[in-house]
């Protein structure tokens, strides 16, 4: 009887057809409900290495855990390991902060450079934290924290041109809107504001397809969700478009809140995959995700139902298979 209920959980996580099945419990290699909360995603070579809040139980709770799973399909991950530590760096308290880790690599200094969002109990710190390693599954080792531009800094983001470049978008609420920043040759700092767009967002993500840039943001709800809105630019420094729903707004982003936009070009085709979070905030370890290929182009951003659906990272297609 307990291996049927093991083999369904597992199935159900994995599914025949190996499935993405957004807003389920999504299992890793070990059959343990994956901890990679307020995540985002880094290629190296043919790998995609998954970092996120770890949010188990049984963690000490005085100190914050990154894990880090890889994956070479984006749906079977293998955990990695709690590949940072931190054991309240900034001596912030009982209850400190750090949210939305997002990982670099830096092909000039070899090294994989984490940023997180640190802060204090209350939030008022309002910086980011920067941890720093040779490995890409860890240990990162803490370096400092800063406010980026000066500036108070919550939410961040991760995007990556086509050219390698590497931004940070942060969230700024005494500015009431939020950066796009261009990091330093050695992205151990963030160095040069290219927008500044002046709306109250978080959660925020970009993704650069067919020559449009296009950025998601949530409104300020907390742990709560809301809908979801997006602009476009031919260039990171703007002008935005008018903003606009990726779905319609009574479904409140399908219950979830954007962590990061992956782009994955195949042979065929390109998908681009909206990373979400659908928190509970009351037990934030079962948190799900909302993982969903869009529908993008000419200026237009849709995310769809979520509903089961696979992926092949060669071709770059996705397909919806629906619930099994
Ligand atoms: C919304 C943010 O996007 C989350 O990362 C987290 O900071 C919550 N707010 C806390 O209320």
């Amino acid at each position: 009887m307990l291996a049927a209920v093991c083999c369904a959980a597992w199935g159900r996580a994995y599914g025949e057809t190996k499935a993405i099945r957004p807003g389920e419990v999504w299992l890793d290699g070990r059959g343990q409900q994956i901890q990679a909360h307020g995540g985002g995603i880094l290629k190296v070579k043919d790998t995609y290495y998954w970092f996120g809040e770890d949010r188990t139980q049984t963690n000490d709770p005085a100190k914050r855990y990154v894990a880090c799973y890889s994956s070479k399909n984006l749906t079977e991950w293998k955990y990695r390991g709690q590949v940072f530590v931190a054991d309240d760096p900034e001596k912030l308290g009982r209850g400190f902060v750090l949210e939305r880790p997002k990982v670099y690599y830096n092909a000039k200094t070899k090294k994989f450079v984490m940023y997180v969002h640190l802060d204090s109990p209350s939030y008022r710190l309002a910086r980011v934290g920067v941890a720093v390693s040779d490995k890409v599954d860890g240990p990162y080792k803490y370096v400092k924290s800063f406010r980026p531009l000066d500036q108070e800094s919550r939410d961040i983001g991760q995007f990556i041109d086509d050219d390698g470049s590497a931004y940070l978008i942060f969230e700024s609420r005494p500015t009431g809107g939020f950066y796009i920043a261009k990091l330093s040759d050695d992205f151990m700092t963030v160095e040069k504001e290219m927008s500044f767009i002046h709306a109250p967002l978080e959660g925020g993500a970009i993704v650069h397809y067919k020559g449009l840039y296009y950025v998601l943001g949530s409104h300020l709800s907390g742990w709560r969700p809301n809908p979801i809105v997006y602009a476009t630019a031919t260039s990171l420094e703007g002008p935005w478009s008018e903003r606009k729903n990726v779905a319609p707004p009574e479904v409140n982003t399908y219950d979830s809140q954007s962590s990061m936009l992956v782009k994955v070009a195949g042979k065929k085709t390109t998908t681009v995959i909206y990373m979400g979070d659908r928190w509970l905030s009351k037990t934030l370890w079962d948190s799900r995700y909302v993982w969903m290929p869009v529908q993008i182009g000419d200026g237009n951003f849709v995310l769809p139902k979520p509903e089961p659906w696979t992926l092949n990272v060669k071709t770059g297609e996705a397909k919806v298979v629906g619930a099994q």
